[in-house]
């Protein structure tokens, strides 16, 4: 894909986690191009995760919902983006259990939407391209060996990683019948700066600082791959400009931890930092009821990214957690914020 022939880039869910540090990268590193990011600021989307760059010449907000067909349709005549990146989704899968039918509305509906308007402009546009961002729970899990590739069947547990394939299928699907140029990449994880306190390492942060239980869930031998959330931003960048039309790019960090070995590093970290008592934040532990369907492991084979594009991940995962552990300490303010809507009923509804 000719960099000359992209100039407007809608980015939709930029306002969450992944999503804006996505914008962020493009709006610095892409001066010539216009950055629009589409997001209905749910519980999970925070302006405030952009405000360094909210005046930036190449950057537009535009609150919208991607499931509002009528809105989306004038959005697409009125702008005719060069080009997609597909982030916005419902993503926490404990909400995925209690409420299932916002994740098919959301991933599924909305995504179909988006497709809808993207085959237009593709016919027009030779150069255009449909960037969808998935998520590697799409694979289902894995025993205590093995990895997922590009080509492992789909299998998923939840109703998230169920929306997650469906809207994966409907993108491929787009491909085969209506000839819409797309690429999908599959990522493990993610940690960082910005990362809703709902899900494992934020969550745990945020009762560490605030002396609260720590709920692991089952017996806290499920593994994850954790992937540095700018590494992520990075694989995205270069798929979206490097990689080819019809192929699917996993993406992982090499980095595979068993939760309660996490939480324990974590605590020690936080012990630090806070000046605590050697092991005092471990107390904190609980061990929980565990979540239904809960997917043992999950482990990315990145080669190909790697090979065909010469990704890996940048930092290692004790200089990220240092990162995002003193992004947390500096932006109390923004937990305030995030967690004093929706956030706290649904906590609450949880977990006391
Ligand atoms: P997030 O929940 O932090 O952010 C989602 C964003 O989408 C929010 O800003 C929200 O307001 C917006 N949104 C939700 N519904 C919308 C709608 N109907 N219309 C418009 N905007 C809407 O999620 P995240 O963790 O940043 O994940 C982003 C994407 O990356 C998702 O598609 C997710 O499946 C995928 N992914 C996430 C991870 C991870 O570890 N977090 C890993 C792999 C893939
Ligand atoms: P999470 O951050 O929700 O991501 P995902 O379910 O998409 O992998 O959870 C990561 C792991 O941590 C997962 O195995 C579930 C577990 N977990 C807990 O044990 N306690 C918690 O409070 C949360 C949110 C997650």
């Amino acid at each position: 894909m000719g960099n000359s022939s992209i100039k407007k880039i809608l980015i939709t869910g930029g306002a969450g986690f992944i999503g804006s540090h996505v914008v962020r990268r493009f709006v610095e590193n892409y001066k010539e191009y216009q950055i629009f990011n589409l997001d209905a600021l749910t519980y999970a989307g925070n302006l405030e995760n952009l405000k360094d760059i909210e005046y930036n010449d190449n950057y537009t907000f535009i609150k919208g919902d991607i499931t509002d067909e009528g809105f989306l349709t004038k959005l697409f005549v009125e702008k005719r983006f060069d080009g997609v990146i597909h982030l916005a989704a419902e993503s926490h899968v404990d909400r995925s259990i209690s409420d299932p039918l916002s994740f098919v509305k959301t991933n599924v509906i909305g995504t179909v939407n988006l497709l809808n308007q993207s085959v237009k402009l593709a016919k027009e546009n030779p150069s255009f391209r449909f960037y969808h961002v998935s998520t590697d729970e799409v694979y289902g899990a894995l025993g205590e060996t093995g990895f997922f590739t590009e080509t492992t069947a789909y299998s998923p547990n939840s109703p998230y990683s169920a929306s997650k394939a469906s809207s994966d299928h409907f993108v491929r699907a787009y491909g085969e019948t209506y000839g819409l140029p797309f690429v999908v990449s599959n990522c493990s994880n993610n940690y960082g700066p910005n990362h809703f306190p709902e899900k494992l390492i934020p969550l745990f942060i945020n009762n560490i600082i605030n002396n609260k239980p720590l709920p692991v869930y089952g017996d806290g031998n499920y593994t994850r791959d954790w992937l540095y959330v700018k590494d992520h931003a990075r694989a995205i960048d270069l798929i979206f400009h490097q990689g080819k039309n019809g192929e699917t790019y996993n993406i992982g960090g090499f980095n595979e931890w068993k939760n309660i070995d996490l939480v324990k590093l974590l605590c020690g970290l936080m012990d630090k930092k806070l000046g605590r008592k050697e092991n005092s934040s471990q107390e904190l532990i609980t061990f929980v009821k565990d979540r239904p369907g809960h997917d043992l492991r999950y482990a990315i084979d990145a080669s190909k990214i790697n090979r065909e594009l010469g990704w890996k991940p940048s930092v290692t995962f004790e200089e990220g957690l240092e990162i995002t552990i003193d992004w947390y300490f500096d932006n109390q303010d923004w937990l305030d914020h995030v967690t004093s809507g929706d956030y706290k009923d649904y906590y609450k509804k949880q977990y006391q």
